[in-house]
C-alpha cells in the first residue's frame, strides 16, 4: 500500500482507510463483491438470515444445524423489555424517529449479548434485537420474535401491505442494504469498535451517521422528489429544471459508484413483483429524463431512488425510510465491529492545521 495525500476537503475520498475482507466495492466495474459473492445474487437469492450469516461469518451456513443454531441466537437477542421498549419510546419524543433510532440502538445490546464469548454468536443477538427496537421508537408492538427477519422489520416499520411478496420485497432490499464497504456509516461504527466500544454504542454511532440528507436521509427526500415530479405532471420539464437550478437530484449519484449503481435492477424487480406501483414508473420517468443531462458527469440513479418507490409502495411513512436502511445494513455495521474489535488500532487520524500560530494571552 502507497502513501496517499488525503483531499483538504476532509472527505477520505480515494483514501484507503482500513483493510477489510466483508466487501470489495469496484466503482469503475459497478460490481460490489460480499465475502467473494456477487451482492445482487445474494440479494436475489437468499433470506436475510442466510445473508447475514454470510457478511458475519465469511460464508453460507455449511448445514441445517449452523443456519438453526444462528436463528436461535437472533430469536434469543429479539426479545426487547418492557422497560427498554419504553425507553426507546420516550427518545422520539419531540424528535424524529431517524434521530431517536441513532440512540436507541444502544438498546439492542444488553448485559446478556455483552458476556457472550463468541462475536458471531454475540453479533446475531444484537441483530436480532434491531427490528425490536425500530418497533419500540415508532410506538409499535413488539413483532413475535419466531417471525423472519424480514417480516419483523415490515412490521417494525408499520407497513401497510404485509402479504407474503411485500416481505420478500422488502427482504430483497434489506439484502441489498446488508453491507457495502466503507459508507460513511460503517466506517463511524469502526471508529467506534476501534476505541474499543461495546456493539450497542457502536451502532449507534453508525446510526447517528446514517440519518444525513447525504446518505440514508436521502431515501425520504427522493420520496418526496418522486412525489413532486409526479404532482408537476411533465416529468422531463421538472427534471430539466432541477438541473437548470444546479439542484441535487436525492436518490442520484454516489460517491464510488461512476457507472450505474448493480442494486437498482433487483430492486426495480423486487418492486415490479408487487404488480402495479405508481412510484416506480415515476422512478423510471425521472431517471429517463435525467440520464442525458447527468449520466455523463457519472451520476446515476442509486438505491435510493427505487428503495424510496419499494417503501412507499409498501406504504410505510419516510419518516422510517432510515429506520428501513439501518434494519438492512445492521449486519453489516456488526460486521465491521467484530472485524475490527479482532484486529483493530484506534483510529486517529492527523489533520493539517489552519488556525493561528501560538500567541499570548491579552
Ligand atoms: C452521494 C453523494 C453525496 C456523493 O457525492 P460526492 O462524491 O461527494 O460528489 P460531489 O459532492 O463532489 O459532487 C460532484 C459533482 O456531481 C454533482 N452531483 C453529485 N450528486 C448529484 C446529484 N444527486 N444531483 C445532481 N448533481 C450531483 C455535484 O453537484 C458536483 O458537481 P460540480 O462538479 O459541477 O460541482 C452525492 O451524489 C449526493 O449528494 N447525492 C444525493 C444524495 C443521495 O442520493 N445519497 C445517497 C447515496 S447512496
Amino acid at each position: 500500500m502507497t502513501a496517499q495525500a488525503a483531499p483538504a476537503d476532509g472527505s477520505l475520498e480515494g483514501i484507503i482507510v482500513a483493510r477489510t475482507a466483508i466487501a470489495h466495492v469496484d466503482g469503475r466495474a459497478g460490481r460490489a463483491l460480499i465475502r467473494g459473492y456477487l451482492l445482487q445474487e445474494l440479494a436475489a437469492k437468499l433470506s436475510y438470515e442466510d445473508v447475514a450469516y454470510v457478511v458475519l461469518t465469511g460464508d453460507l451456513p455449511a448445514s441445517e444445524r449452523d443456519r438453526a443454531l444462528f436463528g436461535s441466537w437472533i430469536r434469543a437477542g429479539a426479545r426487547m423489555n418492557e422497560r427498554d421498549c419504553a425507553v426507546a419510546r420516550s427518545l422520539a419524543e419531540g424528535r424524529s424517529e431517524a434521530d431517536a433510532l441513532g440512540a436507541a440502538l444502544v438498546l439492542a445490546e444488553d448485559a446478556v449479548a455483552r458476556a457472550v464469548v463468541d462475536p458471531i454468536e454475540r453479533c446475531a443477538r444484537v441483530m436480532g434485537r434491531v427490528p425490536s427496537v425500530v418497533a419500540a421508537v415508532a410506538g409499535f408492538e413488539q413483532p413475535p420474535i419466531e417471525w423472519s427477519y424480514a417480516r419483523r422489520s415490515l412490521a417494525a416499520l408499520g407497513a401497510t401491505r404485509v402479504d407474503a411478496p411485500s416481505v420478500r420485497a422488502l427482504e430483497v432490499l434489506l439484502n441489498l442494504e446488508s453491507e457495502h464497504g466503507l459508507s460513511a456509516s460503517t466506517f463511524a461504527c469502526r471508529v467506534a469498535a476501534s476505541s474499543g466500544a461495546n456493539a450497542g454504542p457502536s451502532l449507534s454511532a453508525a446510526c447517528a451517521t446514517l440519518s444525513g440528507e447525504r446518505h440514508g436521509g436521502a431515501t425520504a427526500r427522493a420520496r418526496a422528489m418522486l412525489e413532486a415530479a409526479l404532482a408537476h405532471g411533465d416529468v422531463a420539464a421538472f427534471v430539466q429544471a432541477k438541473h437548470g437550478a444546479k439542484e441535487r437530484l436525492p436518490g442520484f449519484g454516489h460517491r464510488v459508484y461512476k457507472v450505474a449503481d448493480p442494486r437498482v435492477p433487483p430492486l426495480r424487480d423486487a418492486v415490479h413483483a408487487m404488480g402495479h406501483a405508481p412510484l416506480l414508473d415515476a422512478c423510471d420517468a425521472v431517471a429517463e429524463a435525467a440520464a442525458p443531462l447527468f449520466a455523463p458527469k457519472g451520476i446515476h440513479p442509486n438505491i435510493d431512488l427505487y428503495g424510496s418507490a419499494l417503501l412507499g409502495t409498501l406504504g410505510v411513512d419516510p419518516e422510517r425510510y432510515v429506520a428501513a436502511f439501518a434494519l438492512g445494513i445492521a449486519c453489516g455495521w456488526l460486521a465491521h465491529w467484530a472485524e475490527v474489535r479482532a484486529s483493530g488500532r484506534l483510529v486517529r487520524p492527523d489533520n493539517e492545521y489552519s488556525g493561528p500560530a501560538q500567541r499570548a494571552l491579552p
